[in-house]
């Protein structure tokens, strides 16, 4: 009946059906105040689906749009403009206190800080990518560098809006928030999965990470998920102001934003609002494991930068988490890949939330003492998220008479070399340099998958092959012959061959990987990438000193020390250097990455001068960070001069060769319209 209508009527009436479509989706799925019954938007629905095939017209933004594509072959992989970061836990509000305490030194500030406090989700962290007002692109955080691409299935969701609304819309806008899964329909699933004798998700975070990892979106589709968006990463053409000013442009721009967002004047504020969201914790839909307090004002945001992994702006409160009661069985020490040993609680095995612990870390034996820890004694258990479960503390009451002591291991278990305490240290550590243990250790970090990768180098044939001699050090693994390892109990022609084929596949790494995997203490994965997206090939970190890496701002003095301290090793570099020579090829995507994104500053050089609010290191580390340069004299190439109480001659010869002259505050309003948010658009 339609045909004889004309096409810009067909179209007008398309457009019209969509945009109410998604008024009815916005009011069901994120104000949860439906305004149509759920037949009505059915029969919408299908009437704008027929129009569409009928004439093929399809809107960007069209609810249909959410639906239908066929299954992934994989995901691609999408780079994230600006790093999806974590965030640094505390657990008490004193821990809070000192959080307030360290923001307000960092920044040499005493006046109150005013913050926002949300709830901290329990999901998983997305990142949708608008352009011109319409999504583009969605990905998972992966590891905070490069996610992977779930557009589809992130369109499955209905409350994600498919275009931006309002009339202030970025050309392009990063939005940053968490994917989770309502507690009823994570039950739901469960028992549908049972009856279709599927196994059973262990809680709703890696039901709603499970889903949304779907190489079927009509998968995703089938299940209710749900976004709250708390940040965004790259944004063009709009400037945001504070944390507070962009939840309410999101909320306007009708993204579901967290259930309590509130803007406070200071640390104590927060803390009641804490207890607020604490209180709400168990009424609430779907599960939280804290809140996330940030500092509202963006520009403190940039001046306070990033340390590690985490910013130093935000943190977040971890609610008290799931404990349960069980008793040691015993207690033996556990030697580590750099010698340190560890008391490890053997436990009865005691459920909780969900998972069998029956081992916990006693961390060290000052905790032990500290805790009045003995073998025999009930203890409560704690497991919060993925850390190891931990002991909070002895049930003295249930104490028998036949608990014992701890004891300081004097050798090491392995080995039997002395086990030494430093005077002001804490570990105890085997000084053996030859320790098995430790050797073990070293060689299976090397081998493991966020390392080299080396399949087929797991606990036993590590063990194997370091108790027969063929590797003593983790250098060995590139001369290892076939014919060598023929002569083993447990390989035959096929075995050996594999791990020969996989020692050989693993010479091919990046410059992060191979620096995580020389165990260098302190060095974790994401210090790695730091690493190499500051240093482009490994022999640029030969000889360093500490300073240059502390040039990074974001590598603190402990990680720095130690790098430091093992490429000024020569053992070490002989090492390394025999390990390239057998054809190890290190690229480093990380350096390239980084070489690709375009910082404001780029190109720009500073000079400073007179006596500023904060250090002057502080303030150069901070240009630099954004890719300006920071010299000391002022020449023509110099683009702004920073001037303080009682500048020195180099405002004079600023002025005279007609140099901008800038104040403290100036370079903090420069910063601040360049606030982290949007980075990548200068
Ligand atoms: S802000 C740098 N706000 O917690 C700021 N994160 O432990 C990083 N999360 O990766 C994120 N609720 O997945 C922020 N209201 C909230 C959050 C939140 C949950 C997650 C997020 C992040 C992780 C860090």
């Amino acid at each position: 009946m339609h045909l004889n209508i004309k096409q810009a009527d067909i179209k007008q009436e398309i457009e019209e059906l969509a945009k109410e479509l998604n008024y009815h989706c916005y009011r069901y799925y994120i104000l949860d105040a439906p305004v149509i019954s759920d037949e009505e938007y059915d029969r919408l629905y299908l009437h704008l689906r027929r129009l569409e095939e009928r004439y093929g017209f399809v809107l960007p933004d069209s609810p249909t749009q959410r639906v239908g594509a066929p299954p992934l072959e994989k995901f691609e992989k999408i780079r994230h403009k600006e790093p999806m970061l974590s965030l640094d836990n505390a657990f008490s509000h004193a821990e809070l206190i000192k959080f307030d305490a360290r923001v307000k030194r960092f920044i040499k500030s005493e006046g109150d800080i005013e913050y926002t406090v949300e709830p901290k989700y329990d999901g998983l962290a997305i990142e949708i990518i608008y352009r011109e007002g319409y999504l583009y692109k969605a990905c998972t955080r992966g590891d905070g560098y490069e996610g992977e691409d779930i557009t589809r299935n992130v369109k499955a969701i209905k409350s994600v809006p498919l275009k931006i609304e309002g009339t202030v819309v970025p050309k392009e806008i990063d939005i940053r928030g968490e994917v989770y899964m309502d507690i009823a329909e994570f039950e739901r699933l469960n028992k549908e999965r049972g009856q279709k004798g599927e196994p059973a998700f262990a809680n709703p975070r890696n039901a709603a990470a499970g889903s949304v990892r779907q190489l079927d979106s009509s998968i995703t589709a089938s299940r209710r998920l749900h976004l709250a968006c708390y940040g965004i990463g790259a944004v063009q053409g709009m400037e945001f102001e504070s944390q507070w000013g962009l939840i309410n442009w999101l909320k306007a721009a009708r993204f579901p934003v967290p259930a309590v967002v509130r803007h406070v004047k200071a640390i104590n504020d927060a803390l009641e609002v804490i207890k607020e969201i604490e209180g709400k914790r168990d009424s609430l839909p779907f599960e939280i494991d804290g809140a996330v307090i940030k500092v509202n004002a963006l520009y403190l945001q940039r001046l306070l930068g990033v340390k590690t992994r985490e910013p130093r702006w935000a943190i977040a409160y971890k609610f008290p988490v799931n404990q349960g009661t069980t008793k040691i069985i015993k207690i033996i020490p556990s030697v580590g890949r750099t010698g340190v040993i560890t008391p490890v609680a053997l436990l009865e095995p005691v459920r909780i939330s969900g998972v069998t612990v029956s081992r916990s870390t006693l961390h060290n034996w000052d905790e032990i003492k500290r805790k009045d820890i003995m073998v025999g004694d009930f203890v409560t258990i704690e497991r919060a998220g993925e850390v190891i479960p931990h002991v909070v503390k002895v049930i003295k009451e249930r104490r028998r008479g036949g608990e014992e002591p701890a004891l300081l291991p004097k050798e090491c278990p392995v080995c039997g070399s002395k086990a030494v305490k430093e005077r002001g240290e804490v570990a105890v550590r085997c000084i053996g340099l030859d320790c098995p243990a430790q050797v073990r250790e070293r060689i299976r970090h090397f081998a493991s998958k966020g390392a080299m990768d080396i399949e087929g180098l797991g606990d036993k044939n590590v063990e194997l092959l370091h108790s027969e001699g063929l590797i003593n050090h983790f250098g060995d693994i590139y001369s290892l012959k076939k014919g060598d390892i023929l002569r083993l109990p447990r390989f035959k022609e096929k075995s050996a061959q594999n791990l020969i084929d996989a020692i050989q596949k693993s010479k091919d790494t990046t410059l992060a990987r191979f620096l995580y995997a020389l165990g260098i203490p302190h060095v974790g994965e994401y210090a790695a990438k730091l690493f190499a997206r500051n240093f482009e090939r490994l022999e640029d970190m030969y000889n360093i000193n500490p300073e240059r890496i502390m040039e990074m701002r974001q590598i603190g003095e402990k990680i720095s020390n130690s790098a430091a301290e093992f490429f000024n090793a020569p053992n070490n570099l002989e090492t390394l250097s025999s390990m390239k020579a057998s054809g190890l090829k290190i690229t480093n995507p990380e350096y390239e990455g980084k070489k690709k994104e375009r910082q404001p500053f780029d190109g720009l050089a500073f000079v400073i001068t007179g006596r500023l609010p904060v250090p002057r290191k502080d303030i150069e580390n901070s240009i630099e960070n954004l890719g300006g340069h920071a010299s000391s004299s002022v020449s023509k190439n110099t683009d702004y001069l920073i001037a303080g109480e009682s500048p020195g001659s180099k405002l004079q010869k600023a002025e005279s060769i007609g140099v901008k002259i800038i104040s403290y505050e100036d370079l903090l309003k420069m910063m601040a319209s360049l606030n982290p948010l949007i980075l990548s658009l200068i």
